[in-house]
């Protein structure tokens, strides 16, 4: 195991111990954006685009430079998530077409769906400012770290 998996694993330990506090959806999720943030190195941004009751994928709690508040309707990497329902990796973003560049240091992604029950109801955004800066492992991580949300 690397130590970046001992990382991740760490901070899931941590955060289920900090959702004792609260089954509140919009506490863990600010506590997942700060935690990643300042313990993962190679992450630029960190957060959450939720959809609204308009099917509009907004974005909500977050660290990092100052993003895109509305995402275009099915462009891009984080509504491709959602339609495809599946978690995303994008190792160079200018080879993914459609990618939305919030910042144009943003150089490679994830991006993670979060489910409620059986419902998507949004993504965890990842942006790294270097290519090729996730490993495809830390989707597994990163989608046991959304389950958390809701459950
Ligand atoms: N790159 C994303 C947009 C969000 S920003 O990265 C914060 C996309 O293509 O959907």
């Amino acid at each position: 195991m690397t130590n970046l998996e001992k990382k991740y694993l760490r901070i899931i330990e941590q955060l289920q111990s900090l959702f004792a506090q609260t089954n509140n959806p919009q506490s863990r999720m600010a506590s997942v954006c700060a935690l990643l943030h300042h313990k993962i190195d190679h992450y630029f941004w960190t957060g959450y685009y939720l959809l609204d009751d308009n099917n509009d994928l907004l974005v909500s709690t977050y660290q990092g430079p100052i993003a895109c508040l509305k995402l275009q309707k099915d462009k891009g990497v984080c509504w491709a998530s959602i339609n495809r329902k599946k978690s995303m990796f994008v190792p160079d973003v200018e080879l993914f077409p459609g990618h939305i560049a919030c910042n144009s240091l943003s150089k490679s992604e994830i991006v993670i769906p979060v489910y409620r029950n059986d419902e998507i109801v949004g993504v965890l955004d990842i942006d790294s400012n270097k290519k090729d800066a996730f490993k495809e492992y830390e989707i597994k991580y990163l989608e046991q770290i959304n389950i958390l949300i809701y459950s």
